[in-house]
């Protein structure tokens, strides 16, 4: 796999960075979780340091190719710049001639931002030739590519896998660092090996427990997804988020877990309430007993206690998800509790890594910092997609 020493003396070249800058934003367009912003930094400096005119691209949101002023990527200037402790020029196209004029105006060691790639259709189109025409509008402003965003390795699109095919192309740092944490995680990971997975949709997640199954020695559920694994056990979940077209499947991987050796966990309680909302009847009910009329927000007190005892001994933990409706406080402490539980096998000398912007957003929001995990991945489908066995396109393109 090439990197950027591969691509020889890049100093006075251009050289066209894809990172992932996809961040959230509050409704005044304040960033809430820089993270990826931070992540992408080290890459851009290794190629400042050395002299070259570094083009960033990214995307935020999905739009539907066409732009759309609440999906800029302007507001990631000013931090990018902050972190960098330099302007970063900002193109309002991403190769039209707002773009042609930045990157022509670039100096050796300077940084541009070019406006969101997906304000194009040829970025996300499933139709090669419209795909490669952008890449090779892309690619003809620039003399070398680094592949940085790992969040989006995983998606065939044409700043990410099209583009390297047009130009000295090598992985930065970041996507280096990602793609050998994954390999830790896959090839004899040190035991006992826990997945803990959570968020709203099983479906999301059925390639990879299917996966896990082969590797995990424990896998831990939580989020939405519980309950369609409640249902499968023969138990009613009220008016829980409910997948029942994958009922079956659950099941399934309930028995085959069972055949298998490897241990399932599922919530012994679950904090119920009449709606979503921070308001109301909120009560904590065993997981069995949950009323017609209620639906599940958090895994309870009990469950969290259970979670955090079966990641006591682990020696590598995986995390992809919340355990429940944390942005809400009152449904907060069962992710808090995997969090903590999570700090804690790391200081015991386990790796741990929590995976995905969503859970890298969720832990720094309930108060932790990066460094009290092993690793905080930046892409939650990408390294879903790994742990699943599949390939990943923007990392497959750079052999
Ligand atoms: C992410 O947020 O996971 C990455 O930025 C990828 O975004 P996407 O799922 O819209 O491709």
């Amino acid at each position: 796999m090439k990197t950027i020493a591969d691509l020889g003396d890049l100093k006075g070249k251009r050289v066209l960075v894809r990172s992932d800058l996809n961040v959230p934003l509050d409704g005044d367009k304040n960033i809430t979780d820089d993270g990826r912003i931070r992540a992408s930094v080290p890459t851009i400096k290794a190629l400042t340091d050395q002299g070259a005119r570094v083009i960033v691209v990214a995307h935020l949101g999905r739009p539907k190719g066409a732009p759309e002023e609440k999906y800029s990527l302007q507001p990631v200037v000013a931090r990018m710049s902050e972190l960098l402790g330099q302007d970063v020029a900002f193109a309002t196209d991403t190769v039209g001639d707002s773009a042609k004029s930045v990157v022509e105006g670039l100096k050796d060691g300077d940084v541009a931002l070019l406006e969101n790639l997906r304000f194009n259709a040829g970025e996300t189109s499933k139709d090669e030739a419209e795909r490669k025409a952008f890449a090779e509008q892309l690619a003809a402003m620039a003399d070398a590519y680094v592949s940085d965003g790992f969040g989006v390795v995983h998606r065939k699109q044409a700043s990410v896998y099209d583009v390297a095919q047009l130009l000295p192309a090598a992985m930065g740092g970041l996507v280096q660092n990602e793609v050998e944490v994954l390999k830790r995680l896959t090839e004899d990971p040190e035991r006992p090996y826990a997945v803990v997975l959570g968020g709203a949709k099983v479906a999301d997640k059925l390639g990879v427990i299917d996966n896990l199954m082969k590797t995990a020695d424990r896998l831990l559920i939580g989020g939405g997804m519980v309950f369609t694994f409640l249902k499968a056990q023969g138990h009613e979940v009220g008016k829980s988020l409910l997948d029942e077209d994958n009922v079956q499947t659950c099941k399934g991987y309930l028995d085959k877990a069972k055949e298998s050796g490897v241990e399932i966990v599922l919530p012994v309680d679950v904090v119920v309430n009449d709606s979503f909302s921070a308001d109301g009847d909120i009560r904590t009910v065993d997981a069995d007993q949950i009323p017609a009329d209620a639906m599940g927000l958090d895994i309870g007190p009990r469950s969290a206690e259970l979670y955090a005892s079966k990641l006591a001994d682990c020696k590598t933990v995986f995390w992809n998800g919340p355990m429940g409706a944390f942005e809400m406080a009152p449904y907060a402490a069962g992710t808090k509790a995997v969090a903590e539980a999570l700090v804690k096998a790391t200081e015991g000398g386990a790796f741990t890594v929590v995976g995905g912007g969503d859970s890298a957003a969720a832990v720094r929001q309930l108060g932790f910092s990066d460094d009290q995990f092993s690793h905080i991945s930046t892409g939650g489908g990408a390294s879903l997609e790994y742990l699943e066995g599949k390939e990943l396109p923007g990392v497959a393109i750079l052999a």
